[in-house]
């Protein structure tokens, strides 16, 4: 090969590397932004570091979720199901609240996908453990900041919001719950 011809084929492979990250970026992009209003006193709970919106910052929301697979990349996070927890209301599949003993779990909006993954038992995998964890309950991307989201931001798109059940299960140390790289699948 000459000095030209490797010259192109690099240029080329640039190209189709900076396009392939392009097209897995613009897979799931923001379908619109809410701006931040100030928690009134007493809503916001921010035990087990719940986050607040803030007042005027815009925060992105989204009606989709990146493309589901057998090892799909998420962010596990913790959330309480229970009456007075810092779920907010009862769960959006039954309308109920839930033993955080059990091992249960809220999807971003475009995963939850209107309902259909009501019930579902998704295969949750993170630190050379797995758990099976219910859908119960969806963990809005769409909206946020208000009374029936406690006051906090939307969600990500890409965010499995579990019990402490499927913590324990995954052998984590409690000093380290909150917010952990994992991968989920349908069960
Ligand atoms: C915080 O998490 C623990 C463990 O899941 C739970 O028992 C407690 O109710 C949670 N607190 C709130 C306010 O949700
Ligand atoms: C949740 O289930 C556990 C284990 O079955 C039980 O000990 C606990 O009392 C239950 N909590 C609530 C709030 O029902």
């Amino acid at each position: 090969m000459n000095r030209f011809s490797q010259g192109a084929s690099l240029l080329i492979l640039v190209i189709l590397l900076a396009h392939s990250v392009d097209i897995e970026a613009q897979s799931c992009r923001p379908s619109g932004k809410i701006r931040g209003k100030k928690p009134p006193p007493g809503k916001c709970n921010k035990e087990n570091d719940s986050e607040c919106c803030v007042e005027g910052k815009l925060y992105n929301t989204y009606d989709c979720s990146p493309a589901v697979s057998s090892h799909t990349k998420a962010f596990l996070t913790l959330n309480s199901f229970q009456r007075g927890g810092d779920g907010g209301g009862p769960a959006e599949c039954d309308g109920k609240f839930h033993n955080d003993s059990n091992p249960i779990v809220a999807l971003s909006s475009g995963w939850f996908n209107k309902r259909h993954r009501c019930f579902h038992r998704i295969t949750i995998s993170a630190n050379g453990h797995s758990v099976a964890a219910r859908v119960v309950d969806e963990c809005d991307s769409t909206l946020g900041c208000d009374d029936n989201h406690d006051y906090q931001p939307p969600c990500d798109n890409n965010i499995v919001d579990a019990s402490k059940a499927v913590w324990e299960a995954l052998r984590v140390p409690r000093r380290d719950w909150g917010f952990m790289e994992i991968t989920w699948s349908e069960a």
